[in-house]
């Protein structure tokens, strides 16, 4: 029994002994997983068949394609889209005591129960281990002010909700700047009579601009710290096609891979450049950082161009507006990289929330930076990474219980093909959730992995 468990253990590990060699390639990047499942979500209430092309097919994506299945939407999967054959608003058909298993996504667990605000059947909701660890406090405040019942214990999964017919509008101020507590509200004011409004910090706009792009009765208006959102519920809309641009969270893995290799140069095709998403290309420009984008167009709203990268041998430290922190929130795991190798000392502050995510980023990220010889120094969500130009590790070093966060595995591979050492690192198995070709992009790129 034993044999067999560690046999698997080191099937899901990877091993990294060398340097990347100088590359000089185009590639394009897996979809964006955000407007993946925010497509599949307005999809499913449009009234009629939609495409949605280049879908991300990664977990998080399948999880929220067999989750709207489940509540009543079919979907068919042709060659190069998927056709969804939405149900109206209120259309869902739910059975009796219905359990969804969000798995390892945070967006598909916060937005479902906005989504079903106004189901008359009890849903319990469920996650995996690192999902299981969120706070869910954050959606179940504004739902239970539209008028859900919903219960959970200290705020985790699972969660156990029974939409109502009776919602009533509300007026929210979403305080933590995220995005999913803010979909949650605007797919719950959908559902609802009359006219939610929201003010918002800032946050990625993915799901305002769809419904603009739907012509759904919303209006933002954008303010230097926050924007306010108004729109008007039960309006159906009709269904829509969509073709997903790349993800500028799993480019970034490139972006910075570039960065740090030794005369290299990487051209990353049709990535979506919305503006709230894009704080790591001014981060690490601010940085000296060599990065252009080129042929940016309008796509149905969102901004959609190519990304120009070559090596930089020389970073500048940088006092990182916390003002960034919401468009880079993903990518900071990156930027740490870039800091650690950057001349002088990098301040960042206002990291809270990026203790939330999948893994407790900050502080494994903080571990991660000490491990390979880099001084940190903290101030609660405050950190100054100490950058060394002339970083370059020999030793041996072993990335493992990380709540299988992919971005933390992803981040390692990066940083061991570019500082060098022998690594070894687990759950390999993680980029299932949102980048399952990183590892076959990587290699194409020249990079050795066992
Ligand atoms: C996401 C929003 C962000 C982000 C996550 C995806 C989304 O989370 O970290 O990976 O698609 O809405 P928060 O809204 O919690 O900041």
């Amino acid at each position: 029994m034993k044999v067999i468990k560690s046999n698997l253990f080191v099937k899901n590990q990877v091993k990294i002994e060398k340097f990347i060699q100088p590359f000089n390639q185009k590639i394009s990047i897996t979809s964006d997983k955000s407007l993946s499942i925010r497509c599949v979500l307005l999809s499913s209430i449009a009234i009629g068949k939609s495409k949605i092309f280049n879908i991300l097919e990664s977990e998080d994506v399948l999880n929220a394609l067999k989750i709207v299945r489940k509540i009543g939407v079919k979907f068919i999967k042709k060659k190069n889209f998927y056709e969804i054959y939405g149900v109206g608003i209120n259309g869902f058909n739910i059975k009796k005591n219905l359990t969804l298993n969000a798995g390892n996504s945070g967006t598909l667990a916060r937005c479902l129960p906005g989504l079903c605000s106004a189901t008359r059947k009890n849903i319990k909701l469920i996650g995996d281990k690192s999902l299981s660890k969120r706070d869910f406090s954050r959606i179940i405040k504004p739902l239970s002010l539209f008028g859900v019942n919903i219960k959970s214990h200290n705020g985790l999964l699972p969660i156990k909700f029974l939409g109502s017919s009776f919602l009533r509008p509300i007026n929210f101020f979403e305080d933590k700047g995220s995005a999913q507590v803010k979909t949650c509200i605007i797919l719950s004011a959908i559902n609802t009579p009359g006219i939610t409004r929201i003010k918002a910090l800032k946050s990625r706009d993915h799901t305002e601009l769809l419904l603009k792009y739907l012509n759904y009765p919303i209006t933002i208006n954008k303010r230097e710290n926050y924007d306010l959102i108004k729109l008007r519920g039960l309006n159906q809309f009709k269904s829509f096609n969509y073709h997903i641009p790349g993800d500028i969270s799993s480019a970034s893995f490139f972006i910075v891979l570039t960065l740090l290799s030794k005369n290299s140069k990487l051209l990353i095709k049709d990535v979506n450049l919305n503006p709230s998403r894009i704080g790591i290309l001014k981060i690490l420009k601010q940085m000296n950082a060599k990065i252009m984008i080129i042929n940016k167009q309008n796509y149905k709203g969102e901004f959609i161009g190519n990304i120009k990268i070559k090596s930089t041998s020389k970073f500048k430290s940088i006092n990182c507006p916390a003002k960034l922190n919401s468009s880079a929130i993903d990518e900071f795991l990156l930027i740490f990289l870039v800091a650690a190798k950057s001349k002088g000392i990098s301040s960042f502050s206002n990291l809270n929330e990026l203790n939330k995510k999948e893994s407790p980023r900050l502080d494994i990220a903080i571990n991660f930076l000490r491990m390979i010889g880099i001084k940190v120094t903290r101030n609660k969500d405050n950190i100054k990474i100490y950058g060394n130009p002339k970083l370059k590790l020999y030793k041996s070093f072993h990335v493992k219980n990380f709540l299988k966060d992919h971005r933390i595995f992803m981040m390692s591979v990066i940083a061991a093909l570019t500082f060098g050492g022998n690594w070894k690192i687990n759950d390999k198995d993680s980029i299932n959730t949102s980048f399952p070709n990183f590892l076959k992009i990587i290699k194409k790129l020249g990079g050795k992995i066992n």
